[in-house]
């Protein structure tokens, strides 16, 4: 796998259940370093299966995921949660921001996880809210964050150790489209300052238009969407 590639999936294949057609029917797909991409498709297609299988959450049962030159397939269970500590960032559709911590402790959770030493992590922590839009919110509860503001804790969080890889399924699925353009917006902006590779998964058309190129996903393959 040459280095200029991020990801890279070669004929996966996954199936839940042996009476109905695989999910994943053979998806082959690049992601060269860098880049910023946007997966669109109807519901129920594979999208977050895809995304999952990137991630080393869901085994595949046939083809192979390579993730910066790592065959996921060859990694036990600590090396493949060692992976996805140090070389994934991930934002779900639900914030997932702890409510009993300060927006600062969500937000330092993967460097405190990696060992970072605290006056690092309040630096780094500070930096990465202020890219979000969130300078000086440290010492805010998650309680009093508005669902824009909560999703770019989020962001924040799956950013800040500046993983190799960020994924992000339907983050703006559960706001409202003024916000969720916002928060479209701050997560661009944030994979591009941060400068790794980023797959962002929606059925928006006005999100993927945030990305650097559009593929739609239909089960089988990517295919290219040209927008002008
Ligand atoms: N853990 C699972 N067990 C069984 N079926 C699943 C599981 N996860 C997803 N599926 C099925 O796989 C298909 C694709 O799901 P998903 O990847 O969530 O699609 P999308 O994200 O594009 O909406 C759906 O038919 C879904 O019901
Ligand atoms: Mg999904």
């Amino acid at each position: 796998m040459p280095d200029t590639e991020l990801v890279r999936l070669e004929g996966v294949r996954r199936r839940y259940r042996p009476d109905r057609a695989p999910v994943l029917d053979g998806v082959s797909f690049v992601l060269p370093r860098g880049a910023y991409v946007a997966i669109i498709g109807e519901s129920g297609v594979g999208k977050s299966t895809l995304l999952n299988v990137i991630a080393g959450l869901e085994p595949v049962d046939e083809g192979r995921v390579l993730v910066a030159g790592t065959d996921l397939a060859g990694l036990g269970d600590a090396a493949l949660a060692d992976f996805r500590r140090r070389s994934l960032g991930f934002v779900f559709q639900a914030f997932h921001v702890l409510p009993y911590l300060s927006v600062a402790d969500n937000v330092a959770l993967p460097l405190a996880l990696l060992g970072v030493a605290a006056g690092e992590r309040a630096t780094r922590v500070a930096a990465m809210l202020a890219v979000l839009g969130l300078a000086g919110a440290e010492s805010r509860s998650p309680k009093e964050l508005s669902g824009g503001e909560l999703q770019r804790v989020a962001i924040a969080r799956a950013l800040v150790h500046r993983p190799a890889l960020i994924l992000a399924d339907e983050p703006t699925g559960n706001l409202d489209p003024a916000t969720a353009a916002q928060v479209q917006r701050a997560l661009a902006g944030a994979v591009r300052a941060h400068g790794g590779g980023g797959l962002l998964i929606t059925h928006s058309a006005a999100a993927a238009a945030t990305a650097d190129r559009i593929y739609r996903f239909d089960g089988r393959s990517l295919q290219p969407v040209t927008t002008d």
